[in-house]
């Protein structure tokens, strides 16, 4: 239910659009302290209008979907010196993306990006459509993303609004909504203070504003553009906001992981069915974890029967669970597997894993991941 709240008529007391204007603060603001990122365009550029490439701001924005800008950083800039467009991301193996993808998580984002990019390219010539609304038709655009990317690459003035803002907007109105429940009164909220022009500009810079000063703990007021009209900063209690609920307690899951591993060392990994979490990565065989409490464990459940030496615990959180796996392991197999294959320890880097396979095979073979040719990443 939406909040009573006098949105228009606060701004309009502020004056519409004057120096003094929220928007017209954050954007002065945004021009002194935007974070350098490398799918923005640089302050210089920004200023004569230049907008940053389309392909780099949908790249950039799924991959920010579920990520920290600081670890995007480097996916981002292997992504586009890999696929510099959208044609040749269209035009590349499957595969190759999900490897390229690996670590980042959440991989139905990989699956969409891919599918995304060959919509564009075959049914769109090429070209990404310029509204949030015909955005959000493509695989893997939400209402979040296809603002996003309306408003950054294509100059469309919608509301964007993604954690930072909520939290900004919350603070600035002390919506007493729970959020993210009200997310549509903050929606409400940021299109009333929306400027006439640079809404992409203006998006970034509620972000860059929630991620360095609008923090979640100890917000630093005293350096805040919005200060001036900043009704919990006046009160004292940004602290306070936004409203939230006590976060609950995420289910517990359990399961087994399964390294098996031939006489040369080498591990045995399997690809994952295309469908469902972690879908069409790789990784050793497992019991089916996502679903029970009390899920399978033991070697009741391994792909072939021998002398399994039982190692640690690994533990893993999910965005709606969290995973305790056994970690079993059998050296010296000689049997042929079906649908998988054998990757010596030293290439195990190379390889498309997910965080929580790593971590399965790091308990089993502890120095797995530590060489320098391993990639180095969550
Ligand atoms: N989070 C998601 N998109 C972003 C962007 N364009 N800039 C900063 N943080 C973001």
């Amino acid at each position: 239910m939406l909040q009573a709240l006098d949105f228009t008529g606060a701004i309009l007391s502020l004056g519409t659009m004057t120096k003094d204007h929220p928007a017209e603060l954050l954007l002065a603001w945004y021009d002194r302290h935007a974070r350098a990122m490398p799918w923005r365009v640089p302050p210089a550029d920004r200023r004569v209008g230049v907008l940053p490439d389309p392909y780099h701001v949908w790249l950039s924005e799924v991959m920010l979907q579920q990520t920290q800008v600081k670890t995007v950083h480097a996916y981002f800039l292997d992504f586009v010196a890999r696929w510099p467009n959208i044609k040749a991301m269209a035009l590349a193996p499957a595969d190759d993306v999900m490897r390229a993808w690996a670590g980042l998580g959440y991989y139905s984002r990989a699956r969409n990006l891919k599918k995304c990019a060959e919509k564009v390219w075959f049914a769109h010539a090429g070209k990404f459509p310029q509204t949030a609304a015909d955005l959000q038709a493509l695989p893997g655009i939400g209402a979040y993303t296809g603002a996003a990317i309306a408003a950054i690459a294509f100059d469309e003035p919608v509301a964007v609004v993604d954690g930072n803002v909520e939290r900004v907007m919350a603070r600035f109105w002390r919506i007493e909504e729970i959020m993210p429940q009200g997310k549509e009164t903050v929606r409400i909220a940021v299109a009333d203070i929306l400027p006439a022009g640079r809404p992409g500009d203006f998006a970034q810079a509620m972000m860059d504003l929630g991620a360095t000063i609008c923090t979640p703990r100890n917000p630093a007021c005293s350096l805040c553009p919005l200060r001036p009209s900043c009704r919990s900063a006046k009160a004292g209690c940004a602290q306070d906001y936004p409203r939230k609920l006590a976060k609950a307690k995420k289910p517990q899951r359990k399961g087994a992981a399964y390294v098996l591993r031939n006489a040369a060392g080498a591990v045995f990994l399997q690809k994952r069915p295309d469908e469902g979490l972690l879908g069409a990565m790789a990784g050793v065989p497992t019991t089916n974890w996502t679903v029970r409490a009390d899920g399978a464990t033991g070697i009741a459940h391994a792909p072939i029967t021998g002398q399994w030496r039982r190692g640690g615990a690994v533990r893993h959180v999910f965005t709606h669970f969290e995973l305790e796996l056994e970690v079993w392991t059998l050296d010296g197999v000689e049997s042929a597997l079906p649908d998988g294959w054998w990757v010596p320890v030293d290439k195990l880097g190379e390889e498309a894993l997910p965080s929580v396979m790593k971590k399965v095979i790091a308990a089993a073979i502890p120095a797995a991941f530590s060489s320098s040719r391993t990639r180095g990443r969550q």
